[in-house]
């Protein structure tokens, strides 16, 4: 019974100019192992659940890059969004969705622009949260070792003192934060207690619409009043119609900072959100000056602390040059300092 939702329907605003609303960063080759983002969250499942009971939900634009790069999947299961409402919408879709086809679903939800070094334990991990959520009516979230302040994630107060009878790896919630300030957030670093949301959901099909027809009443509707169209040839129309109306908001502010029974379970797999080039910077293997070069003919002189990263059979020669992202694309250069990363979305503009 158990099901994998792919989310691959963001943008990837910060990765530009490698990434971009045509072409965003979970269809592309970020690592150079010859696997896109997405091929990899794909790979990294394989043993998690049947090919079968396997579903992914993007916009409209990227189907074909989605069928072409998951040959394996149903193409029935690439659930198309026809404009951008954030994840909610996209959990709430699919969810009634599953619901139709397999009414005692368990899912597992997962982002695709995710790094995980690992492998072997995060199936380990993953494999025991979905044997805790098919016993257990229960909300389940992965959470991270924080290691910085980090503003981008959703950070997790866990209640380290009792751990589930059912699952000695899971524990309970006391509160779920989106997104906190600056301040806020290194206060949460500070305690022993707090865990960054991996973005990686687990629970059964009963729990996650009983949460929607709580929390979010207004989406509930919509995806239920279609119930009768999925799997049908009608289903693609009702959902263009139905889309717009939908609320933009993420499933972090909609759900989890509101729901009550929410456990989590603390994992360390080498988990990396490639969200930016510093991320990619951090992940990468770097020289022995601390510069991480992604490309096929790329050479450094007197230069430290750089993320280099090149798609074409291009020659690339840097000299003294520090704390720099350097990456070209499409035609497109793009030369910055790493710590004004935040600002590549406006100079994409
Ligand atoms: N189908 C679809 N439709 N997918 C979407 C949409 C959408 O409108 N918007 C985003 N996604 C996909 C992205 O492609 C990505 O794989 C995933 O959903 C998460 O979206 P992000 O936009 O990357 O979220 P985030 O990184 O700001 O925050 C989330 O992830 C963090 C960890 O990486 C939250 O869950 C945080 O709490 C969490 O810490
Ligand atoms: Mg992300």
């Amino acid at each position: 019974f158990n099901h994998l939702v792919i989310m691959a329907g963001g943008v990837g605003s910060r990765f530009w100019p490698m990434s971009t609303e045509e072409k965003p960063k979970q269809f592309i080759d970020v690592l150079g192992t010859g696997r896109s983002l997405l091929q990899l969250t794909l790979d990294r499942f394989s043993t998690v659940c049947p090919l079968s009971n396997i579903w992914v939900v993007t916009n409209k634009k990227y189907q074909s890059v989605v069928a072409e790069q998951l040959p394996e999947i149903d193409p029935t299961h690439i659930l198309l969004e026809p404009c951008r409402r954030n994840t909610a919408p996209c959990i709430a879709y699919v969810s009634w969705r599953i619901k139709k086809e397999c009414p005692n679903a368990n899912i597992i939800v997962t982002p695709s622009d995710h790094v995980v070094a690992n492998v072997q334990e995060f199936r380990r991990v993953v494999t025991s949260c979905l044997k805790f959520t098919s016993e257990t009516d229960a909300i389940l979230t992965l959470g991270m070792k924080p290691t910085r302040p980090e503003t981008g994630y959703g950070y997790i107060q866990a209640d380290l003192s009792v751990n589930s009878a059912r699952n000695t790896e899971v524990f309970r919630v006391d509160s779920f934060r989106e997104k906190p300030d600056l301040p806020t957030a290194i206060e949460y670093i500070s305690k022993s207690n707090y865990f960054w949301n991996a973005g990686i959901f687990i629970w059964s099909v009963h729990t996650i619409v009983n949460a929607f027809r709580v929390y979010q009443p207004a989406l509930s509707k919509i995806f239920e009043g279609l119930m009768p169209y999925y799997g049908t040839p009608g289903e693609q129309a009702k959902i263009d119609e139905a889309y717009p109306q939908c609320e933009n908001i993420s499933v972090d502010y909609a759900i989890m900072e509101k729901a009550e029974e929410i456990f989590v379970c603390p994992a360390e797999f080498g988990w990396s959100d490639l969200g930016t080039w510093g991320s990619l910077w951090e992940q990468s293997k770097r020289d022995l000056y601390g510069n991480a070069c992604i490309g096929n003919n790329i050479k450094m002189f007197d230069s430290h602390n750089c993320i280099v990263h090149t798609t074409q059979q291009q020659r690339v020669v840097i000299q003294g040059l520090d704390d720099c992202i350097v990456a070209e694309q499409d035609g497109v250069l793009l030369i910055c300092k790493r710590s004004e990363e935040q600002r590549i979305k406006q100079f994409s503009e």
